[in-house]
Parts: structure tokens; sequence; C-alpha cells
């Protein structure tokens, strides 16, 4: 069994993901409710377990979701927009009276999990009903990037859901469109000069190379209809 602590994705400069550690591989598939909106995730197709392998960035693989060098061919800018600063630096707060909620817009992967219910806000807010207070945790809980996160009022402290460290690969199989690598469960990401993004336990990577805030996904997947199969 792959050690966490081994594991580590390298962004490579107008390259791939560089994935070591033997990260576990798979692909999660949105259940979209009968609202239209996505109510849960299911975990499909595991990957065989490779130590090393390296996740396509630019989009244009031919062999997604593993690189194939097409990158040098078409010129791939990889170039890193993203804040290094911590997530908590990033943060729009809205208050409720049992739960809190934080979102850096930034970092919001439109998975739209938080749609659901009348949204994740207005369940904050209204977060003195227990039913209400649960649907804003479990929709924020379901947000693959970590853009969105529910904070204990009484302790003060983020409810995470339990996340072993692996890799995920984000499809819509009813659109037929493809999301972001979500990594999962606190493995580091170093960028392309070196420094280290900070550690989380749910960060959405582009994988359609369109992102304007590159290695994070900024939801332009959605926009240019990214297909990975
Ligand atoms: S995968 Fe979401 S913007 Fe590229």
């Amino acid at each position: 069994m792959a050690d966490a602590k081994n594991m580590r994705i390298r962004i490579l400069k107008d390259g791939p993901y560089l994935v070591t550690g033997g990260v576990p591989l798979v692909e999660d598939d949105m259940v979209i409710g009968p609202d239209g909106e996505p109510s849960c995730w299911e975990e499909s197709a595991p990957y065989p377990e490779r130590e090393t392998y390296a996740l396509c960035r630019c989009g244009a693989s031919k062999a997604k979701p593993f690189c194939d060098g097409t990158h040098a061919e078409a010129g791939f800018d990889g170039t890193e927009a993203g804040c290094k600063d911590p997530y908590l630096t990033q943060v729009e707060w809205t208050s409720g009276p049992k739960v809190d909620l934080t979102w850096a817009r930034k970092l919001c992967a439109i998975a739209r999990f938080c749609h659901r219910a009348g949204d994740a806000w207005t369940q904050a807010e209204k977060s003195d009903d227990p039913a209400a207070r649960a649907t804003a945790i479990e929709e924020a809980a379901c947000c693959p990037s970590g853009s969105l996160v529910a904070w204990d009022k009484e302790t003060g402290r983020p409810i995470e859901p339990e996340l072993e460290p692996s890799i995920g690969l984000v499809e819509n199989p009813q659109a037929g469109t493809s999301g972001p690598i979500w990594v999962k469960g606190g493995i580091p990401i170093e960028s392309s000069d070196g420094t280290v993004y900070e550690v989380r336990n749910r960060v959405a990577l582009c994988r359609c190379g369109r992102s304007g805030n590159k290695p994070f996904c900024d939801g332009t997947h959605l926009t240019v209809g990214f297909k990975a199969k």
C-alpha cells in the first residue's frame, strides 16, 4: 500500500503534472439529481496502481488522462497565475447561526453541488434549523475544489470530509463532459518554480489547459465543453 507521506504532485513548466508516491487514481462521476443539479459523487474505474505517472495538463494528449508529450508540439502555455497565499486570505465569509461558510471565488470549479435546495449559503443562514445546517455542511463537503468550506460555529473549526489521499478525474457522464483533477487528502502540490502551494484536503487542478487561474480549475472546462474521453 502506498505511503501518503511520499505522495507528491510536481507541476512541470508548460508540461504535465508529475505524480509520485503511488497515488491511487480513479474516475469520479457526478451523479445528477432530479432537479438537474449534481447530488453526490460516484467513484468508478480505478486505474492500475503506478508508482509514478504524468497527467496531462494541456488537455490535448491523445492518451488522456496521461501525458503523451503533445504539450510541446502544441506550444502549451502553462503559466501559473494561481495564488500561493493561504486559502483563508482569499475568502468571502457568510455567517449563519450554527454554521459559517467560506468561499474562494477564484478556486471555484463550478461543480454546482452548492446549488441544491436553495443553495448552501441560504441553508447556512437558516442553520438554526438542523436540516438546513446538515444541508449546508453536506453541500460544502461535496465541493471538489474546497473553494467552499463549512465551519462549525461552536468550535470555530472547518468541517472537512474524510478523504483518502488519492486523485479523482472528474466526469459528468450525463452531459458527456469532463472536469478537473480532484486532488484529495492533503497531497502536496509543488509549483514549477519549486514552491509548494498550501496543502489542503481538497484541490481541483485544471486538466483542460484553459483555466485562467492555473494550476487551479476555474470552471472554464464548462465553457469550452471539455471532453477527456
Ligand atoms: S479543468 Fe476546469 S478550467 Fe480546466
